[in-house]
């Protein structure tokens, strides 16, 4: 009998209560260590949405798109990003599973959408990975010519859309390197996460708190050279900068408590790199012309421009360590998402094998390694950049779906987050990302659907089958799955 698999996740048990319907942990699985407080989790969440977004788009956007107004693209992109981390929020505290949106869809909307967001995840967050790398091979790159040690080109790819694209082997190199920390242990890597992520805040402070000492007023003006529309054309850029708190969700069992940190921490570190957008973005378009701005990069050349060239070359230096802390997080979150896929029997259980001593899945971090390895060594920065924004907007779009069912269907389920506003909220995110996606190329839409229909190859020759041979009917109370 197939029918209550995961889409049936939530049904009543003889007490009334609330049971989750889950597989069999496959052979070599058993549940992670619980390490990860509410800073820790805050850290993660500021990691990985602090990143190339406020570092490199910035300063683009502002230059050729938007103007001073990239603030409002920043505020209009965190906007929907907010109405989507409330809905994130209440999952969080109520699934607290590993997996991430794949799990919370599953358990509302079904198998096949859970596993629709899974595949589109596993693409996204490698593509941000190896998107992350490249760009850090670039800076790296800028760094040591500027200290006279020149890498040879063969080393160092080509930027741009692929003309003459050459294999990035520091890219590759710093894929593996990640995901080598990242099997070093949970407990391991958050640490360093924790240290990195406090540089990339005091960095971005020592930019905005120096800013402000040498900002021109007249710099800001005018305010929205291309208008609405480029601010509004910004926002889809930009939105780039605003999302990675969802990742955090994929270290739910990690957590000493998720049902109660994993939601405050996803609205903190939103709210805190949000504070710093507004304020860095001001400081930006106020230290330099908005056409005088550099695009590569923004925030080093505009305190150059103003006097500050020592403190510029930190900066440089800072945003390469802030960037690496986006593929700790995503990577991470890639990791948890192919395991709870192994767990769950819609991908092989090899991936949902722990590490015996570290309890980590190591076999599915170090496939994400590769692969993200292989993107960032093969392929130019833009093509993979482009899958990144539309995957993570779909995954906004099903979750927030799933935060309306879930509320209309189970309303008085126990929840450690309760999104406000409801419906307008989620109908918000919803439209919001929509909106959103809209402005993306049509090729980015043709990739997407591509990579889905391959999905749902692998889901009708795989998934649909396996996952009812790996669970024999066990049920989980829902409540007894956050045992802190
Ligand atoms: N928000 C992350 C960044 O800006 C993906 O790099």
């Amino acid at each position: 009998m197939a029918v209550s698999r995961l889409s049936t996740l939530f049904g009543t048990g003889p007490s009334g209560v609330l049971r989750r319907t889950l597989p069999a942990e496959p052979p070599g699985s058993s549940r992670m260590v619980r390490t990860l407080g509410l800073t820790q989790l805050t850290m993660i969440g500021i990691g990985a949405i602090i990143g190339a977004g406020i570092f490199s788009l910035a300063a683009s956007v502002a230059k050729d798109t938007a103007g001073p107004a990239v603030l409002v693209s920043f505020l209009v992109a965190g906007l929907a990003s907010l109405f989507a981390a409330f809905a994130y929020a209440e999952f969080a505290g109520m699934v607290p599973r590993a997996g991430s949106s794949y799990t919370y869809c599953a358990a509302v909307l079904g198998e096949l959408v859970g596993w629709i967001v899974g595949w589109d995840l596993l693409l996204e967050y490698t593509a941000i990975v190896a998107v992350v790398a490249i760009g850090m091979s670039g800076y790296l790159g800028f760094l040591l010519d500027g200290l006279g040690m020149h890498l040879p080109q063969w080393a160092l790819g080509a930027p741009g859309t692929g003309a003459g694209h050459r294999v990035d082997l520091i890219a590759m190199l710093i894929c593996l390197a990640v995901a080598w920390l990242l099997t070093r242990g949970t407990r391991t890597s958050a640490r360093v996460e924790t240290v990195l992520t406090i540089i990339k805040i005091l960095i971005v402070l020592v930019v905005i708190v120096l800013g402000f000492t040498r900002l021109d007023p007249a710099n800001l003006h005018p305010f929205a050279p291309f208008g609405v529309t480029g601010a509004l054309t910004g926002a889809s850029t930009v939105f780039f900068a605003v999302f990675g708190y969802d990742a955090l969700s994929s270290a739910a069992e990690e957590s000493v408590s998720a049902r109660r940190h994993l939601p405050k921490a996803m609205l903190i570190s939103l709210g805190v790199s949000m504070v710093l957008y507004v304020l860095a973005c001001i400081v930006l378009t106020g230290m330099q012309h908005y056409s005088r701005l550099d695009p590569k990069s923004g925030f080093s050349s505009a305190l150059r421009s103003v006097g500050f060239a020592g403190v510029a070359n930190i900066v440089a230096l800072g945003a390469i360590i802030g960037i690496v802390t986006v593929t700790f997080s995503f990577m991470m979150g890639a990791a948890r998402i192919w395991y709870a896929l192994g767990r769950d029997g819609l991908m092989p259980a090899t991936f949902a094998v722990l590490h015996p001593k570290r309890r980590i899945p190591h076999r599915a971090t170090w496939s994400i390694g590769i692969i993200a390895a292989a993107l960032a060594g093969l392929f130019p920065i833009n093509t993979v950049a482009e899958l990144t924004n539309i995957g993570v907007l779909l995954a906004f779009v099903l979750v927030s779906g799933a935060v309306l069912v879930l509320r209309y269907r189970k309303p008085g389920l126990r929840r450690g987050f309760r999104c406000p506003g409801m419906p307008v909220v989620p109908l918000c995110s919803i439209g919001f990302s929509i909106w959103l996606m809209s402005y993306l190329h049509w090729e980015t839409w043709a990739r997407l659907g591509g990579w889905l229909v391959l999905g749902l190859a692998v889901y009708a020759g795989y998934g649909y089958r396996r996952a009812r041979r790996v669970r024999p009917g066990g049920s989980v109370e829902l409540e007894s799955l956050d045992t802190s």
